[in-house]
């Protein structure tokens, strides 16, 4: 029985330990080296295990040995763990760092399409005059868009308007058209609205009619008021307003001429100001033709289930590319339909700057 118990083994298992966890550069061999000395089979353990044959003064002190190394390398395998969490910390704020000072990707935002924009002022501007906005098909049958507005079979206005007619009738027998204009939609809200009535149309027409400044679909805005006691003089006040607000011209000269319209009676078109030579909008000297009105004409008023005893009103149309094109100096109809987003660049507009009255149309 020697003097002093054995540790020259729990010394070389200490410094090959050290030597394995220094070595060990993932978590992955960490573990193998933790489990290696401490695990159930691990060398140390085994050890332990040993320790319970030997003689009693030789396990006292190899015993107490034995936990000493036990917790000198516990504290070392833990101190290793450590160090490798932080290097993989550091390692993962080196990847994820940020550049703030690397400039921002461009954030590509829709644009309004003109055409929308207009009718969104023409919604603004009728609105606070008390107009509702009403709607209909762009397939119409003959009746809404002809017959019902006191155009009949065979008058010069339906081959004027150049339908596109579309083959076989509805189910009433009625030939079906792409409508030509939005006046059907007069007809649509008199037959279901009890007057009085006041609404604007804003829609597509079709007419077979394609150059530079016509295209075979268009856009126009309808505008109906039916109340006991309207006259011309409303018609006449609502039309100037609207027309001032919309291009933004407080004294924009506007002038009414006398014309025909087979659904209006008496009928006018609207002139505006503007200089033929510039083409600047206000007082030229020279006109410039830019909607059709007029009076309901009571047959109108009849066909469509109202009394024309009791109810009278107004109605007029506008062509909506026309007055965009003229607002913002857009010289070529064409690209109003073409979708190039460079078009839409210079001439669209903010998603995010709708059309307010209070700011100016
Ligand atoms: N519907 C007519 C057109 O397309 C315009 C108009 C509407 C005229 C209402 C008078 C009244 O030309």
């Amino acid at each position: 029985m020697p003097d002093h118990p054995k540790t020259d083994d729990l010394d070389a298992l200490k410094a090959e330990t050290e030597a394995a966890l220094a070595a060990a550069n993932d978590l992955r061999a960490w573990d193998a080296v933790r489990v290696a000395v401490l695990g159930r089979n691990g060398a140390l353990t085994q050890k332990l295990k040993e320790l319970g044959a030997a003689a009693p003064d030789e396990r006292r002190d190899r015993g107490a040995a034995l936990n000493r190394l036990k917790d000198t390398l516990t504290a070392a395998i833990e101190a290793r763990r450590k160090a490798l969490d932080a290097a993989a910390l550091d390692a993962r704020l080196g990847n994820e760092r940020l550049d703030v000072t690397l400039p921002p990707r461009p954030v590509q935002t829709g644009l309004i399409h003109p055409i929308s924009r207009a009718m969104e002022e023409m919604a603004a501007i009728f609105g606070a005059m008390g107009f509702a906005i009403a709607e209909g098909p762009d397939v119409e049958d003959d009746w809404r868009n002809f017959g019902a507005l006191n155009i009949p079979a065979h008058h010069s206005a339906r081959e004027d308007m150049d339908t596109f007619y579309l083959p076989g009738v509805d189910a009433d027998g009625r030939r079906r058209v792409l409508r030509t204009h939005t006046s059907p939609v007069q007809v649509r809200t008199m037959l279901t609205q009890p007057p009085p009535i006041r609404v604007i149309v804003p829609g597509r027409t079709y007419r077979a009619d394609h150059d530079a400044t016509h295209s075979p679909m268009f856009h126009q805005v309808e505008g109906l008021a039916i109340d006991r006691t309207l006259t011309l003089g409303h018609l006449k006040g609502c039309l100037i307003d609207f027309l001032r607000n919309f291009f933004g011209i407080s004294n924009l000269p506007v002038r009414f001429r006398s014309s025909y319209f087979p659904f209006t009676e008496p009928s006018m078109e609207v002139d505006i100001g503007w200089n033929r030579r510039t083409g600047e909008l206000g007082g030229g000297g020279d006109w410039l033709e830019i909607l059709g009105s007029g009076m309901v004409h009571s047959k109108v008023l009849a066909n469509c289930g109202i009394d024309p005893r009791e109810w009278q009103g107004f109605a007029f149309g506008m062509g909506i590319e026309r007055v965009t094109m003229l607002k913002h100096g857009i010289p070529d109809l064409r690209p109003f339909y073409e979708s190039d987003i460079r078009w839409l660049r210079h001439y669209g507009f903010s998603a995010l700057a709708p059309a307010m009255l209070h700011e100016g149309i």
